[in-house]
């Protein structure tokens, strides 16, 4: 009998590994002949550990499993899938949180094991990269055009143009940069690639390379991701030794290199200039933009510069066509979005789409809604920077363009939720403290007015001239917005923006008392 035991970093937070040991030993004990191996998660967080038996039928599921479990699900033979217990689940594939998704980014994540090349290959592995091997580069970044792909770190921007100008850049040495910084607040997507099926991004990477002529590449990854790191060196050497890198790619005469440098911790390298920065071994501040680091981009270099996923994505349009991909999406947001549910959510994890449904449709049908069962009152999607969304705008199709017509972003498909104990006074001052802590110094509205803000929400808060310190705060918002270099200080005062717009109350409620 085989079992499948999540082994990313949650399911491991969550007690994965002791549990592992646990039912071998036990099996041993009640002389069961069980073979244990670890998938990466299915990321059904709610679920977690989440135990699948595999079966002719499928893979049937347990959870979410603690140790004291253990000894029922024996008595129940939990090993042959379809038993009686109150901790099972049916078949994993028809859980309607997994089965109403459209994976395309995540569908070896959590069925096959992240460092077998033969799992991998298995399940569509490694045939992008032929195709691309048979290709020429300019076909190859038409492809990625032809997608509708576009930049799923936050910005949006056209996949295949920023290829294009990349391969178009005349220069000895070109570089393919992964941006696996992921650093905004509720995200994990990036992690779950990488922990899950990093082979997917190794294959992107080096597609990605064959596009634009460029032999190097670099995965820019944070230092908290230490079980990542691990996984993509390990995979990459896995790689090498299959001639999947290297010299003479699959018997080609495409080479390309690949190596993992970790960051330090400061979320500013996330932004890809400050990240460039820190790769050539300086300190991260951000480089003022033009040049593009597509034209000067790595030790001066033309270089492609893209977040984890939109990598990720690459291997599935190469293999089965720009069309198949683009057949997904509305619009011109095309394709799917990993969305995260995060904060106060009932079944928080990973929710892959096709652009189109409405936030309302993912906080509820997905998440179930808050954990605690109190109204849900805000929501901030894409990270520290994004808007906060009242109820009226959460019924704003998921796509980019909705979005930012109601002064949102997308960005990286994070979504935190909150419950209507929240004072959005204070998560206001928290994004503008947050800014305080991780401005790269280099501009003034961001490094000056951010500690400015802080200061001014202080005496909003403790009722001092409420109306006066509001509309002060309105106009550092619009300045920092207009005067900053980077989307740091431009976009710190989306949050503050839209939770004094749209929860006033929380801001005036202590006015009557001191003014
Ligand atoms: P941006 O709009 O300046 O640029 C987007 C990308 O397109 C960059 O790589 C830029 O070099 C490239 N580009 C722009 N014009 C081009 C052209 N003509 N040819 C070729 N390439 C071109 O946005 P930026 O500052 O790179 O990113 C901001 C976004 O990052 C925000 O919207 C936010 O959502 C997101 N973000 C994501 C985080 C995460 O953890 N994933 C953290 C913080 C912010
Ligand atoms: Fe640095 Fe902030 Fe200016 Fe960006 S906006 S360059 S983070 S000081």
């Amino acid at each position: 009998f085989c079992i499948h035991v999540p082994s990313d970093t949650t399911a491991k937070a969550l007690g994965a590994d002791r549990l592992t040991k646990l039912l071998a030993a036990t099996a041993n004990e009640r002389k069961v002949d069980l073979s244990i191996k670890r998938n990466g998660t299915r990321a059904l967080y709610w679920l977690e550990p989440l135990i699948e038996v595999e079966t002719k039928q499928g893979r049937f599921g347990f959870g979410p499993v603690k140790e004291a479990d253990i000894d029922s699900l024996f008595d129940a033979e939990f090993w042959r899938g379809d038993v009686v217990h109150p901790l099972a689940l049916g078949l994993v594939e028809d859980i309607p949180y997994l089965k109403q998704q459209q994976r395309l980014t995540f569908a070896r994540a959590g069925v096959i094991d992240p460092l077998s090349l033969a799992d991998y290959q298995a399940k569509e592995g490694y045939r992008g990269l032929k195709n691309a091997l048979a290709m020429d580069a300019q076909p190859l970044v038409d492809e990625i055009k032809a997608s509708g792909l576009r930049g799923r770190g936050g910005a949006a921007f056209p996949t295949g143009i920023k290829w294009q100008t990349v391969l178009d850049a005349p220069a000895e040495q070109k570089y393919v940069v992964c941006n696996a910084d992921e650093g905004d607040s509720g995200t994990f997507a990036d992690r779950l690639v990488m922990e899950c099926d990093p082979f997917m991004l190794i294959e992107g990477m080096t597609i990605a390379g064959l596009a634009v002529g460029a032999t190097q590449g670099y995965i820019y990854l944070r230092s908290e991701y230490p079980l990542a790191f691990k996984t993509l060196h390990d995979a990459i050497a896995i790689a090498y030794e299959n001639n999947l890198l290297g010299a003479g790619i699959l018997g080609s005469d495409k080479h390309f290199d690949l190596e993992v440098r970790l960051g330090a911790g400061a979320y500013i390298c996330g932004e890809e200039t400050s990240l460039l920065e820190s790769l050539e071994g300086k300190r991260g501040l951000v480089r003022a933009k033009p040049p593009l680091p597509a034209i000067v981009g790595l030790f001066g270099q033309p270089t492609v510069v893209n977040n984890v996923l939109s990598l990720a994505a690459v291997p599935f349009i190469l293999d089965k066509g720009a069309k198949a991909y683009a057949d997904y999406g509305m619009g011109r947001s095309l394709g799917t979005l990993p969305f995260q549910l995060a904060g106060n959510v009932k079944r928080g994890g990973l929710v892959e789409l096709a652009f189109g449904p409405t936030l309302r449709e993912l906080m509820f049908d997905f998440g179930g809604g808050t954990r605690n069962g109190r109204p849900l009152k805000a929501v901030q999607v894409g990270g520290p920077l994004g808007a906060y969304l009242p109820e009226s705008q959460w019924d704003i199709p998921l796509d980019y363009e909705a979005f930012a017509k109601e002064g949102a972003v997308l960005g990286h498909g994070g979504v935190v939720m909150f419950d209507d104990s929240v004072d959005m006074s204070e998560q206001a001052r928290f994004s503008m403290e947050f800014c305080v802590a991780e401005s790269c110094g280099k501009c003034t509205p961001c490094r000056i007015g951010s500690t400015r803000g802080v200061e001014v929400i202080d005496r909003i808060r403790s009722g001092e001239n409420v109306d006066g310190n509001m509309s002060l705060l309105s106009d550092l918002c619009e300045t920092m917005v207009d005067g900053s270099l980077c989307a740091m200080g431009g976009m710190t005062p989306f949050p503050v923006q839209s939770a004094m717009k749209h929860f006033k109350d929380d801001f005036t409620k202590r006015a009557t008392s001191t003014t």
